[in-house]
């Protein structure tokens, strides 16, 4: 079944190597296109031999399982794992100076869905005829178009992200609270009232991920967009010096203030939060799905397994707003072997593959009918919150100056956080600033 898949798409690569590579010709790029040459090729999905998967630290542990499954299947055509940072910028770094250099070292990229439209911009990733991706109208629409730029498809969505609130229910239910809050006033008072209780004593209201980097940006947009603000508007425009933005940031800065945020969240990236609200130091958590089955195990690395349920973001006036997160897979356009990348982003695009990803790790699948499996969803309560969460998400805004518009955003939340900057002067300054970034 397998074999004939890809025998298939051979063929009919031989047609559309043709064209593409006319099409190259026309217009003037000079790119043949050849196969395993290591140099740039823009166009042709050609060449089948060994690849490499360029991604962040695997914090769930599973992918090196996913990449067995297809080497014990392409013996020739094996994929080899490069591990990068934890965090996102630093990711996004490495794999910028990579495209720059023109290496051939990273075959598959595993891109933060914000990074599409620089990389595409820049000719760093491949555009991907869409025929190539069987399964693309399966997906959640919203995935798909985080990996197009300009309507073109460069990547292929492969895991989703929305943002949750993890709670410890033993703790609301001891103090007598039956919901989850579902504003940030609401959250603040379940918190005075467990806090009084015995159990709950001198443990932390809340945290999200407040240190300077891609996780301050998304916390920061979700605070503007949960008080009913925009980062950037309808036409795509910087709309940050308004009353709403000013309600979100503020509150975030007031909760510093008050120790709603306990001082310490100000390092916190996603795994120092969860490591916090696993040895128990946290009420309210904010962060992705993958953070369920990792506080689940009940090997002793969770102090809390079977103790908190997660809801939807509380917000300002009811519930908040996600930014939508995820990763998508994009074929380096130094890469050698793109005919085996391409069938390797399918095997792993897969609904099996996304299935069997989710039952061992809990990361947000990009396949719609997964969040309406009843036995993913016995084993998962998070997965209807989780799809509301993605399907209402706010993307973060989709330009080519990404890495310097995220770091405008950093550097003004950050210095508000931290009181050197008030919000108001912060937000003027970051409107400039966009304003100068986003032009198109
Ligand atoms: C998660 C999200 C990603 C986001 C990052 C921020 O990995 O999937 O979109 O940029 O967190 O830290």
């Amino acid at each position: 079944m397998r074999f004939e898949r890809s025998h298939a798409r051979r063929t009919a690569f031989v047609a559309v190597a043709g064209s593409l590579a006319l099409l190259a010709t026309a217009c003037g790029s000079g790119d043949k296109g050849s196969s395993g040459s290591g140099g740039a090729s823009t166009g042709a999905l050609e060449g089948r031999g060994p690849i490499t998967l360029a991604t962040g630290k695997d914090t769930s542990g599973n992918l090196q399982n996913q990449l067995n499954a297809w080497n014990a299947q392409h013996p020739n055509e094996k994929v080899e794992l490069k591990e990068l940072p934890e965090d996102a910028d630093a990711q996004r770094q490495q794999m910028v100076q990579n495209a720059q250099a023109k290496s051939d070292a990273y075959s598959v990229l595993v891109m933060d869905v914000v990074w599409t439209s620089e990389f595409a911009a820049n000719q760093w990733i491949t555009q991907i005829p869409e025929d190539k991706v069987p399964d693309l109208g399966k997906l959640l629409p919203a995935t798909v178009e985080t990996a197009k730029y300009r309507d073109k498809l460069y990547a292929v969505p492969m895991t989703s992200d929305g943002g949750l609130l993890y709670y410890r229910s033993d703790l609301l239910k001891a103090a007598g609270i039956t919901e989850a809050p579902k504003t940030w006033d609401e959250m603040k008072a379940d918190c005075t009232k467990v806090q009084a209780t015995p159990a709950g004593k001198g443990i932390g209201c809340y945290a999200g991920q407040f240190e300077k980097y891609e996780g301050l940006t998304v916390n920061f947009s979700e605070a503007v967009n949960s008080a009913g603000g925009d980062i950037v508007d309808k036409d795509g425009k910087p709309n940050v010096n308004t009353p709403e933005a000013k309600a979100g940031l503020t509150e975030l800065v007031n909760d510093f203030k008050t120790g709603v945020i306990p001082k310490e969240a100000i390092t916190y990236k996603e795994e120092e939060s969860r490591r916090a609200f696993q040895d128990g130091k946290l009420l309210f958590l904010r962060n992705w799905p993958y953070v369920y089955a990792l506080a689940n195990k009940t090997d002793g690395s969770s102090k809390i397994a079977g103790k908190f349920a997660v809801a939807p973001l509380p917000g300002k006036t009811g519930p908040g707003v996600s930014s939508l997160g995820g990763h998508d897979y994009a074929i380096s356009s130094y890469a050698k072997n793109k005919a085996t990348a391409i069938d390797f982003i399918n095997f792993m695009a897969s609904e099996a593959r996304q299935k069997a990803n989710i039952e061992k790790t809990s990361q947000a699948p990009t396949w719609a009918s997964l969040y309406d499996d009843p036995t993913l969803n016995k084993q998962f309560p998070y997965l209807a919150p989780l799809k509301a969460s993605i399907q209402n998400a706010k993307p973060r805004p989709r330009v080519v100056k990404y890495g310097d518009v995220t770091a405008a955003i950093q550097a003004a939340a950050y210095d508000a956080l931290s009181q050197k900057t008030a919000p108001d002067k912060a937000l003027a300054d970051l409107q400039t600033k966009l304003q100068s970034l986003i032009t198109n």
